[in-house]
């Protein structure tokens, strides 16, 4: 895994917006894999900066987004593809069509999901996926447990992800219970990986990450040591406790 370390949370921002870039440049019709959550946001004011001021053209782009919360749908503010749109769609000039976010109001989640990885296969797989971690090692919905999933489909949320994610919510009751997730081989299925990692909140799950030197589906992120090219961008605070 290739480590950069910044020094805050805008230069780990600065830095994944320019591996994407680089990508974006080199392929106008790349596909690429997106997050959600609080650590991509500044990733995303960096790109939609670049479409502005450095003419970055998204039009040819193609978009697949992690994960969705079962029973939001996209009008609702806490949604996925109501977040992608406010922080990123609305400000670039991605085509509509060309950005999936997972259906959280579909029937039944699990043929959804079959269906989203055989729309990501036939776009041609993600190229480059941006991820986020959780502090309880999930990647995507994928949370710790004795078993994960490969493909996409229906996830439990663990009491702490309804936890940690409860301060975008009025309580946290209304946090939902369930949500459709990208599988753990559809991500290690993208050509490229880039993790982010901010702040002291994510250093003991960072640590562990690095310094286990296993995998374990307890930290589904450690799956990620097996993909032969994980970028992790973090800033100091969550590369705080590695080595000590
Ligand atoms: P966060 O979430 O960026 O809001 O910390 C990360 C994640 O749960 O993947």
């Amino acid at each position: 895994m290739k480590i950069i370390v910044t020094d805050s949370y805008d230069e780990m921002s600065k830095a994944a917006a320019e591996i994407f870039e680089k990508e974006i440049r080199q392929d106008s019709k790349i596909v690429l894999g997106l997050a959600t959550g609080s650590t991509p946001i500044g990733t995303y004011e960096e790109l939609v900066r670049k479409y502005k001021e450095e003419k970055l053209d998204f039009s040819g782009v193609t978009t697949f987004n992690l994960d969705e919360y079962v029973g939001l749908d996209v009008k609702d503010p806490n949604s996925y593809r109501f977040f992608m749109e406010e922080h990123l769609f609305n400000h670039v000039n991605t085509n509509n069509e060309n950005t999936h976010v997972p259906d959280g109001m579909t029937v039944n989640p699990d043929e959804y999901g079959e269906k989203y990885d055989k729309m990501i296969e036939a776009a041609g797989g993600i190229r480059i996926q941006l991820l986020g971690i959780g502090s309880n090692g999930h990647i995507a919905f994928n949370e710790p447990d004795e078993e994960l999933p490969v493909g996409t489909g229906l996830v439990n949320l663990t009491i702490q992800t309804i936890e940690d994610n409860a301060r975008f919510f009025k309580s946290k009751e209304q946090v939902p219970t369930q949500a459709i997730s990208m599988g753990m081989g559809s991500i290690m299925k993208a050509k490229k990986i880039v993790i982010l990692a901010s702040g002291e909140g994510k250093a003991e799950i960072i640590k562990k990450l690095l310094e286990r030197g296993k995998v374990s589906t307890r930290i589904p992120a450690t799956f990620l040591l097996l993909h032969p090219d994980v970028t992790l961008v973090c800033d100091r605070k969550a590369y705080s406790l590695v080595g000590r």
